[in-house]
């Protein structure tokens, strides 16, 4: 659900305090997160700072009363009027919807008459304290923008304590102490924000501004917020650029304005002279009409919109960043460390955008082989770094040299690819094409190159035929060896046994004729067989 209530409560508020509040609307820069501009690349987006705007907080938060059944009605009992301790016939009474005084009457709108307020019981317990807590609770982080404003129905308490906790409610910081006598109360000495400087602004302090009770018209109590930004800004707050510069640099002073939770600490009702009347108790209570709190989600300057879901404020974050405050980056976005928007520089800001992440992109843009990338600044791409299971490319996307797709794999598959195993011997390289096919060398044949082609055959590879039994048939009776050579019978040599040993020579007798053996030649042939038994060939081959 979108706060469309939150927006035109704004707008309200803007009609209504531009009325009643001399202040510029100063608060309105930062209200686009980006635009589209222009450039000589084409369109692309702006990034700026950029913040929800200042609303009532007062509608999204829990109420929460301590001692919880301090309220008055129940039982019914009777009072004393405001500021006449002898009009003691008023009633509270929690059944009467007319005469019931709950919590929630003081967040409800005020205007009409009479105005409808919170009380709590009375003092009979006198002289136990009369002590109550109120505690306003958002569950998240906000920043305050306007002073917190609270209008008393009953005399302003003689000591109250406005407390803040920034975690949610588990520590709490006193924000500012109230008393018509500070030193007696607590120990401190009066001061106003008005004593204060830009050196001392975070001072906690105690006033006594506010206590007056029964003795002036003014019901209001103030925590100064606006007097305090004036210190930076200007008595107007003109210089708002000079606020957001020390509000960028010092944390201290962000955090002073932030908060998660407000407690009132209610610790003595007014009593307006210096003894407690104890004949008339019925004149000592708390009663509120209403609390100002005026604030923004606190989204770190990464988004504009803050939406109000199942009674939670949630930033709705720009900038890749998320968490309820944009505290972070997303998830796949961490490629450099979160940090917070910038005010600076005037007017527009840093937005300091969350880029894609190092690691994470590991599982979605590098198919699960790599959990490593890197970012390119140069050109703001990202590309894997040490893609496993063989693979390679920007995204690992691509087969490493010596490997091919498997066509029945997907792209994040272990086995996307498949080793070429090309026969070292048969292959010009250990690279195949996209099924797998290798690239032979002449006379060689098959995917993997571990086939001859006719006329070749393998010897360390495929080597061309010298012999064999189709074209190149050995002669005059000699026999082919592995394709490599024929074995010729004594008389013959030459590759095919197609010449006579003694022709070589020169030594062929003159009545010797072609084809027969010649005369004398035992003592050859033992000569022959000697030097082939010493040579190691096998004899039975030689007739
Ligand atoms: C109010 O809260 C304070 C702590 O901030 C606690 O010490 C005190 O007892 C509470 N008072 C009541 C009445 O619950
Ligand atoms: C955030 O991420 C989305 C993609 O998920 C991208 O389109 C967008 O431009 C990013 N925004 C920024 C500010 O980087
Ligand atoms: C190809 O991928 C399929 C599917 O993962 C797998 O079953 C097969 O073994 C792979 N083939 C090879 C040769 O690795
Ligand atoms: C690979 O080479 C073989 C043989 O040359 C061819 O038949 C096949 O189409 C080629 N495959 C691809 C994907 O180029």
């Amino acid at each position: 659900m979108y706060l469309s209530r939150f927006l035109s409560i704004h707008a309200l508020w803007v009609t209504v305090s531009s009325v009643m509040q001399p202040y510029p609307l100063v608060w309105g820069h930062y209200d686009v997160c980006k635009t589209q501009i222009y450039t000589e690349e084409g369109k692309v987006w702006d990034y700026m700072a950029c913040q929800p705007e200042s609303t009532d907080m007062t509608k999204y938060l829990k109420v929460k009363l301590d001692p919880p059944d301090i309220t008055c009605g129940d039982p019914p009992e009777s009072f004393c009027a405001m500021g006449n301790p002898y009009m003691c016939n008023n009633e509270c009474d929690a059944s009467t919807p007319e005469l019931a005084h709950p919590p929630e009457l003081m967040f409800d709108f005020e205007g009409r008459h009479p105005s409808t307020f919170w009380q709590s019981a009375t003092w009979k317990e006198y002289p136990k304290p009369l002590q109550v807590n109120i505690t306003l609770s958002w569950s998240k982080t906000i920043e305050l923008t306007d002073n917190i404003v609270i209008t008393f129905e009953s005399g302003r308490p003689d000591q109250m304590i406005l407390e803040k906790s920034l975690d949610y409610g588990r520590t709490w910081q006193p924000y500012q102490y109230y008393a018509t006598d500070c030193l007696d109360a607590f120990h401190m000495d009066p001061k106003s924000v008005k004593d204060l400087s830009q050196h001392t602004v975070l001072e906690i302090i105690c006033t006594e501004e506010y206590s007056t009770g029964y003795t002036t018209n003014s019901k209001i109590i103030h925590f100064e917020i606006k007097d305090r930004f004036a210190f930076f800004a200007g008595p107007r707050l003109r210089n708002m650029a000079s606020l957001y510069g020390q509000l960028d640099t010092t944390k201290k002073l962000r955090d002073f304005f932030t908060v998660t939770d407000l407690r009132i600490r209610l610790l003595r009702p007014a009593v307006g002279e210096i003894f407690v009347d104890e004949l008339h108790l019925a004149r000592y209570f708390y009663a509120i009409s209403d609390i100002k709190v005026r604030g923004r989600c606190k989204c770190n300057l990464h988004a504009t919109v803050c939406v109000y879901d199942n009674s939670k404020l949630t930033c709705e974050c720009e900038h890749n960043t998320t968490g309820p405050d944009c505290g972070k980056c997303k998830k796949n976005y961490q490629g450099r460390p979160w940090s917070p928007g910038s005010y600076l520089p005037i007017p527009k800001g840093t937005a300091n955008t969350c880029i894609p992440s190092i690691s994470s992109i590991g599982n979605c843009e590098c198919f699960g082989h790599s959990n490593r990338c890197s970012y390119i600044d140069l050109l703001n791409t990202v590309i894997c770094v040490s893609c496993k299971h063989n693979t390679r490319g920007q995204h690992c996307e691509l087969c490493r040299l010596g490997y091919f797709r498997n066509a029945s794999a997907q792209l994040d598959d272990e086995n996307v690819c498949i080793e070429c195993y090309c026969n070292p011997l048969g292959s010009i390289h250990d690279r195949c094409n996209g099924s797998g096919f290798c690239e032979c060398k002449t006379g060689t044949t098959g995917p993997k190159c571990d086939e001859c082609l006719p006329g070749n055959s393998w010897h360390y590879g495929c080597q061309p035929n010298v012999c064999d039994n189709e074209l190149l048939h050995c002669q005059n009776g000699g026999t082919c060896h592995n394709n490599v050579r024929c074995l010729c019978p004594a008389a013959y040599t030459g590759i095919l046994c197609e010449k006579l040993r003694c022709e070589e020579a020169g030594s062929c007798g003159s009545d010797s004729s072609q084809g027969a053996p010649p005369q004398g030649s035992l003592a050859l042939l033992l000569l022959l067989l000697l030097l082939t038994a010493l040579l190691g060939t096998a004899s039975p081959l030689l007739f």
